[in-house]
């Protein structure tokens, strides 16, 4: 029998070296688009192909984010007053990074890429009452850095309609300064 596993491998690592360069060349082709300028968006658990762009917001200051505003960084401000389990606060975070990615990759590119080029710096953070996350929202909005709010589509845990987590950036942790930087690491 001749070495199958070999025979094997090597058209696997062609569809992911594939796959690979598809999403790299869909990453450099991708445009901004000027008319798509609002940073707001809702996001439901679980539903990831509606993610409709926010409002229009002409003189996004994040246009002219660059590497020279590292250190970046992306913050996940999670609901703790739902008392979700572990997996449910990994998921969630998880569908927070994964919407303010696209987000930025839509409006802020030159920072989304500053801060894939430092290391994709992200935390976690508690944020015990609504109006905070509202607060966080709205003040994060006016400098420009991209948000994601995910409500929970109500399928397990929690009940539907729940903001489970705030999602904030990547921007400049400077521009967190009286936004997020006041809250408690998870
Ligand atoms: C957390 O979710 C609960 C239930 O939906 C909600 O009442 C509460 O305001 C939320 N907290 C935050 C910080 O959004």
């Amino acid at each position: 029998m001749s070495d199958s596993s070999t025979a094997q491998a090597s058209p696997l690592l062609y569809f992911v070296a594939g796959l690979l360069c598809a999403s790299i060349a869909s990453h450099l082709l991708a445009r901004p688009s000027p008319k798509r300028d609002g940073n707001a968006m809702i996001g439901e658990d679980e539903d990831w192909d509606s993610d409709d762009d926010g409002p229009a917001e002409a003189n996004c200051p994040s246009s002219a984010w660059g590497i020279s505003d590292a250190p970046y960084k992306m913050v996940l401000c999670v609901n703790t007053s739902l008392s979700m389990g572990k997996g449910k606060i990994a998921a969630q975070c998880g569908h927070a990074a994964v919407g303010c990615y696209k987000r930025a990759k839509r409006h802020c590119q030159a920072g989304l890429s500053a801060w894939e080029r430092t290391g994709c710096a992200k935390i976690a953070v508690k944020c015990p009452s609504e109006d905070e996350m509202d607060e966080i929202a709205a003040k994060a909005l006016s400098r420009g850095i991209p948000i994601y709010l995910v409500e929970d589509a109500g399928r397990t845990q929690i009940a539907a309609g729940s903001r489970t987590v705030l999602g904030l950036g990547p921007a400049p942790v400077r521009e967190f300064d009286g936004v997020s930087n006041h809250l408690k690491l998870m």
